[in-house]
């Protein structure tokens, strides 16, 4: 059964309580909390006092997805703001082992995320030291878009090669994650589904959480 982190990038930040108060009743496991600073990613989204809000809000898992440069220099800051899971991408990061290290040493998970050029193989000497691999089934930087029929390949690729080295990695999958193709990317090794859009535009939010979860 895989776990559900809905992002609420496409939540209605009008309504931002309600929609976490939804959330709170579903069956959803951690709020996917999406961080983009206009310099990675060619959009700006929300950052730490908006995050510091949905911390009180809930007591669910905040799963902090950082799309910035630099992230060494508000890791402690996302920590203050209350995030448990902090992922940084792997294209941003050249002394990405310090950026993992300094991750946890604040007390928090620590994840890598990586592009869809990306090769997971990459991550072979880092994969050890890090709690979540975050693989990108679209380019980051907007919800709403089409997931990259690659990814499965990717995602089997990196499933296989935690069990070969026996670790506890989750394999997180974001971008383009809906009912229709969420039972393929399960059965492709991951372990944590993504979905904005799916989600918060369904008529039934609870109900598509719910039909998530049961594949
Ligand atoms: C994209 C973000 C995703 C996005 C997913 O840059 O990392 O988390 O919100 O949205 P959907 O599920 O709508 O593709
Ligand atoms: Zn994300």
């Amino acid at each position: 059964m895989p776990l559900i982190a809905p992002s609420l990038l496409a939540s209605n930040f009008l309504r931002l309580s309600d929609e976490c108060q939804m959330l709170n009743e579903s069956e959803a496991d951690w709020f996917h909390l999406d961080v983009m600073d206009g310099r990675f990613v060619p959009n700006i989204s929300f950052g730490i006092p908006v995050i510091e809000q949905i911390r009180k809000a809930t007591s669910k898992i905040c799963d902090v997805h950082l799309m910035i440069i630099e992230p060494e220099n508000l890791a402690e800051a996302f920590k203050k703001a209350g995030a448990d899971i902090l992922t940084v991408h792997y294209e941003v990061c050249e002394h990405l082992h310090r950026n993992i290290q300094q991750i946890k040493s604040l007390g928090m998970q620590a994840g890598i995320a990586i592009n869809p050029h990306t090769r997971v193989e990459l991550l072979r000497d880092i994969l050890p030291d890090v709690d979540v691999v975050l693989i990108m089934s679209v380019n980051p930087g907007f919800g709403g878009q089409s997931f990259i029929p690659n990814t499965l390949e990717k995602i089997r690729a990196m499933r296989k090669m935690i069990n070969e080295l026996n670790l506890n990695v989750k394999i997180e999958v974001d971008g383009g994650v809906s009912l229709e193709n969420a039972k393929q990317i399960v059965e492709a090794g991951a372990d944590v589904l993504v979905a904005g859009n799916a989600i918060f535009k369904s008529t039934d939010p609870k109900q598509t959480i719910h039909q998530l979860k049961a594949l």
